[in-house]
C-alpha cells in the first residue's frame, strides 16, 4: 500500500453519531483507517461510534470487520494495521434524542477536555438539534470542539436557516463544518491548482476567450434503497444545490488573495450571489427535469424510478436536472453555464467542459478538417484527467488539420492510491481548517438561487420528462442546449 506520510494530528476524540449507518461503514471509518495507516493519527486518537443499536464494542467491531471487506480494496488492506486501527474504536449504544442517555458519553469523554473533540452527525437532519442540545446540556461542548454535518442542510432557505440558527446557539461558526464531499475530491482541489498555480489559463479564463461551460455529474446508480429520502428530495436538492453549484463557483470565482479559508470562501460566495435568478417562466424555460423509466445496461435490465417499492406511483420527483445558468460579472457576462445531473444515465461521469471561442479569422476551412474550437475537459470521475483539444497538421502532403488531445491522466502521473474525499475532509475537521466546508452564508446563497426554480416547477406543475434508464436523459435537455447552437459533450 502506498500512502503518503503526512503531518500528525493533535490528540482527539472523534464521536461518530450514526456509527452503524451506511455512510460510516462505507466511507467514514475506511477514511479514518487509511489515515491511521499513514501514521497520521496520534496514539491518543479515539473513535467513539454511537448508535441506537444495542450491541457490545466487540459486536460493533465484528460488524466493521465484515463491512471492511466490502468497502476497503484488498490491495489497500493490511491485517496488522487493521487490528491496530480497531484498538482506537469504542462503541456506545444510546438514543441520542434522550438527554439522560448522554451520561455514558459524558463518562467516556471525562478527563479529556483538552483534546480536540469532533462530533460528527451522520444522522437524519431531524435529530441534529436534539444531539446539539444533549451535548450542550451535559457540558460536552468545549472550546476545542467541532461539529460536522452531512447535507442536506434543510429543504429550502427557511429550513436551512432554522438548522443554522439552532447550530449557532450551541457552536460558534468556526466550530461548524458543513460537508459537501465533492470539495474533498482531489480533482476539485486540482481545479484550483490548475487555475491559481499556473499562469497559462488565467488570461483565457473569461468571456472573451470561453464561449460556454458544461458541468455534468452523471450516475449509473438509481436510488439504491434510499427511495424514501430521495423522493422527498429530488436531484435539484440532492445534487444541484450543493455539488454542482460548488463545482461551478470554484470554476468561476476570482483568484483569492490567499488560500486562507475565508479568502477562498469570500470569493466563492460572490459567484453564488452573481448567479442570475431563474424565476417563474424563466426558470421553466431554462431548466429541464426528468425521471427515469425502466431500461437496460450491458449488465442487465433495471426498473424505472416509479417501480421502486418505496416510491409513490404518482411521484413527480425529478431524478434528472439540466439547466442553463448565467453569472452576471465582468468575467462571465453572457456566457452560458450548462449544468446537468441524473441517476441511471449512460455512465458514471463527472466532468467540466470549457469550450473556447473559435479563431477570429481562419485561413483553414472546414473541408480541411478544421471545425471545432479548442476544448478543455477536466474529468473528476471515473478517472481523474485533464484533456486539452488542439489542432495539429496531420502528417502528409496535404494541409489537413486534425484535432488531437493533450491528455493528462493523474493515475499515470502519481501512480498511487488516491485519497478518498472523506480522508481529506475528516483531517481538515480534526485540524480545524474550514476552507473546504460551506460557510453559513454560502449555504443560504445557494438555497436563495435554488428555491425559485423549485417554486416555478411547483407553480407550473408539469410532470418531469421521462427518459429511459441507460440513456443520457430526456431529449428536452438537447433542445435546451441547442438554443445556443451547442450540444452536450457525450464522448
Ligand atoms: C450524494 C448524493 O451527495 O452524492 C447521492 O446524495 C449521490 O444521491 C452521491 O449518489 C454521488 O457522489 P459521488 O461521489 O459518487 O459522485
Amino acid at each position: 500500500m502506498n500512502i503518503q506520510a503526512v503531518e500528525p494530528l493533535k490528540p482527539f476524540d472523534f464521536v461518530l453519531f450514526g456509527g452503524t449507518g451506511d455512510l460510516s461503514m462505507r466511507k467514514l471509518l475506511p477514511a479514518l483507517y487509511f489515515r491511521h495507516c499513514s501514521g497520521q493519527l496520534p496514539e491518543q486518537g479515539r473513535i467513539i461510534a454511537t448508535a441506537r443499536a444495542q450491541m457490545s464494542k466487540e459486536e460493533f467491531k465484528e460488524m466493521l470487520n465484515t463491512s471492511s471487506r466490502i468497502h476497503i480494496d484488498e490491495n489497500d488492506f493490511s491485517a496488522s494495521q487493521w487490528s491496530s486501527f480497531l484498538e482506537r474504536i469504542e462503541y456506545l449504544a444510546f438514543d441520542a434524542t434522550v438527554q439522560d442517555e448522554y451520561q455514558q458519553l459524558q463518562a467516556m469523554l471525562a478527563g479529556f477536555e483538552d483534546r480536540i473533540r469532533v462530533f460528527y452527525l451522520s444522522t437524519a437532519p431531524a435529530i441534529f438539534m436534539p444531539i446539539c442540545d444533549g451535548l450542550r446540556a451535559c457540558g460536552l461542548v468545549t472550546e476545542h470542539s467541532r461539529v460536522a454535518l452531512e447535507k442536506p442542510l434543510g429543504r429550502d432557505l427557511p429550513t436551512a436557516e432554522a438548522i443554522n440558527d439552532q447550530l449557532a446557539s450551541v457552536f460558534k461558526e468556526e466550530q461548524i463544518f458543513r460537508i459537501d464531499h465533492y470539495l474533498g475530491k482531489e480533482t476539485v482541489q486540482n481545479l484550483m491548482a490548475l487555475r491559481f498555480g499556473n499562469v497559462l489559463f488565467e488570461p483565457l479564463w473569461r468571456r472573451e476567450r470561453i464561449s460556454d461551460v458544461q458541468i455534468t455529474i452523471a450516475e449509473k446508480l438509481g436510488v439504491e434503497g434510499r427511495g424514501g429520502f430521495y423522493d422527498q428530495t429530488g436531484a435539484l436538492r440532492d445534487m444541484v444545490q450543493n455539488h454542482l453549484l460548488q463545482l461551478l463557483v470554484i470554476l468561476a470565482m476570482e483568484p483569492p488573495v490567499s488560500d486562507a479559508p475565508d479568502a477562498v470562501r469570500d470569493e466563492k460566495i460572490k459567484v453564488l450571489r452573481a448567479l442570475k435568478p431563474l424565476i417563474g417562466k424563466e426558470a421553466i424555460e431554462n431548466t429541464v427535469r426528468g425521471q427515469y423509466k425502466a431500461g437496460a445496461y450491458a449488465e442487465g435490465p433495471v426498473p424505472g424510478y416509479l417501480e421502486n417499492e418505496d416510491i409513490p406511483d404518482d411521484s413527480m420527483t425529478e431524478t434528472y436536472v439540466a439547466l442553463r445558468a448565467e453569472i452576471g460579472s465582468w468575467r462571465w457576462e453572457g456566457i452560458p453555464f450548462y449544468l446537468r445531473t441524473g441517476k441511471r444515465l449512460t455512465d458514471k461521469v463527472t466532468e467540466i467542459v470549457l469550450n473556447f471561442r473559435k479563431v477570429p479569422h481562419t485561413i483553414y476551412d472546414t473541408a480541411d478538417g478544421f471545425s471545432l474550437p479548442n476544448q478543455l475537459i477536466i474529468r473528476l470521475q471515473p478517472e481523474e484527467s485533464i484533456k486539452l483539444r488542439i489542432y495539429v497538421k496531420a502528417w502528409g502532403d496535404d494541409m489537413h488539420l486534425q484535432p488531437v488531445h493533450l491528455d493528462l491522466d493523474f493515475n499515470d502521473v502519481f501512480k498511487k492510491r488516491q485519497m478518498i474525499a472523506y480522508e481529506r475532509l475528516l483531517l481538515d475537521i480534526i485540524r480545524g481548517n474550514p476552507t473546504l466546508f460551506m460557510r453559513r452564508d454560502e449555504v443560504a446563497a445557494a438555497w436563495e438561487w435554488i428555491d425559485p426554480i423549485r417554486q416555478a416547477w411547483d407553480d407550473y406543475a408539469q410532470p418531469p420528462k421521462q427518459y429511459t434508464a441507460g440513456t443520457w436523459g430526456p431529449s428536452k435537455a438537447n433542445v435546451l442546449i441547442s438554443q445556443d447552437e451547442l450540444s452536450w459533450n457525450e464522448e
